[in-house]
């Protein structure tokens, strides 16, 4: 890989230990990936961010860096609402450690915003032809789909290692060939909400780490593609899709010759189907979904939730509160910018957590059984938590007793 005269003195350690372990990283990947050089990034997103799923040594890692990072970076969801872990029932011991990590992101220079959608909270950190060093698999999709920018799957060091050099290597789906959709997939039905996650766990299996491009019979909205994305992300490796007639680069891609056909019928199975793992409660087989638990907890907010999905939130809780708790994720800022919603939301007795999220924190596990509107949550509560997951429209989620 070519190195300027700049980079290779940063890889001599002539700018300090951090930077070199930095350029370290980002050379060592461009290596390995076949990159020709460094190219500067217009934001990072750090992934690494929950004490639960980075531990002592993380934290350990992250306290030993020095310096400043040098493009807008924020971090992704961290394992609890910084203010408000109690109500989440999170333990002062991982709370201690939880403000240690984000203390020592702060030090760096990294914007303590702790969310998987950056680009509902600054419209600069990406936009159309940038390229990016973001590493939460949700928001590099979003990124590389639905805005047009440019970012490979990076991990949390090679993200922050990008911040702090202020470039990343040059491979990948930085490169225009790489961005050629790879596989197919026609469907003939109306799809609406929670479909799309649905849609997202079939496509992401068949897809592996493939480009998807999708022909619908309904327009998605964003908030529908970012559900998309998501699950795809979480059921394949997927980082980049393109839907034809509406994403930003589906005009210059033609479709694939190997085509796979999604019919209504495999969309429904996704709701019907139970998640495969053996149910804490102890309930036997038996119901629409295999497994004949209740859900114990309704998640939403995989990823954060827009204000408009707030809103749709805020509309089915009016007049009722909900049986079962209720946690809606979202961003600080849009929650902050939304104190309405928030106080309609909160009214019925559903709560609204910021920095974190159902999967990354460990308040969800002492659960029985999740219900979600999310493909990706429905596909990683089991796995990374441990619990029981399902999939239903918003409106099931958030039913009363009457709905039912
Ligand atoms: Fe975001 Fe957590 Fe889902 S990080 S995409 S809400 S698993």
């Amino acid at each position: 890989m070519h190195l300027t005269q700049e980079e290779e003195s940063i890889l001599e350690g002539d700018s300090g230990p951090t930077l070199k372990k930095a350029m370290e990283i980002l050379t060592t990947l461009g290596d390995i990936y076949g990159a020709d050089s460094l190219i500067p990034v217009k934001s990072a997103q750090i992934a690494g961010v929950s004490y639960k799923t980075i531990g002592d040594a993380g934290l350990e890692w992250i306290s030993d860096l020095e310096g400043t990072v040098v493009v807008p970076s924020i971090l992704n969801p961290a394992g609890m609402d910084l203010e408000r872990w109690q109500e989440m029932g999170v333990d002062a011991e991982f709370a201690s450690k939880q403000a240690s990590i984000i203390e020592a992101y702060r030090r760096l220079g990294v914007r303590c915003e702790c969310t998987c959608t950056p680009y509902y909270i600054d419209k600069e950190l990406a936009a159309f032809g940038d390229h990016l060093a973001w590493s939460e698999s949700s928001a590099i999709s979003y990124a590389n789909s639905v805005i047009g920018a440019r970012t490979n799957r990076e991990g949390g060091p090679s993200a922050l290692s990008a911040a702090l050099i202020g470039k990343t290597a040059n491979y990948g789906y930085h490169l225009d060939e790489n961005r050629i959709p790879t596989i197919g997939f026609e469907v003939d039905c109306k799809l609406t909400g929670a479909d799309y996650g649905a849609l997202g766990c079939l496509a992401g299996a068949e897809a592996g780490s493939g480009v998807p491009m999708f022909r619908l019979s309904s327009k998605p909205s964003d908030t529908e593609l970012k559900a998309l994305g998501a699950a795809m992300a979480a059921s394949g490796a997927v980082a980049l899709y393109h839907v034809e007639g509406v994403t930003p680069e589906s005009g210059q891609q033609e479709f694939p010759d190997e085509t796979i056909i999604i019919e209504r019928r495999q969309i429904d199975d996704v709701f019907d189907e139970g998640c495969g793992k053996e149910c804490k409660n102890g309930y036997g087989d038996g119901n629409r979904n295999g497994c004949g638990n209740e859900p114990d907890l309704v998640a939403l907010g995989c990823p954060h939730y827009s204000a408009s999905e707030l809103e749709e939130a805020a509309r089915l809780l009016e007049d009722h509160t909900p049986e079962k708790e209720v946690w809606i994720c979202t961003s600080r800022r849009v929650r902050d910018a939304n104190p309405g919603l928030v106080r309609r939301i909160e009214d019925s007795g559903a709560k609204v957590f910021v920095d974190t999220c159902m999967v990354v924190s460990p308040a969800t596990d002492r659960f029985g059984c999740v219900l979600t509107d999310s493909g990706k949550a429905f596909k990683y509560v089991p796995n990374l938590c441990g619990v029981r997951a399902r999939i239903a429209h918003i409106n099931e989620c958030l039913a009363g007793e009457d709905s039912n």
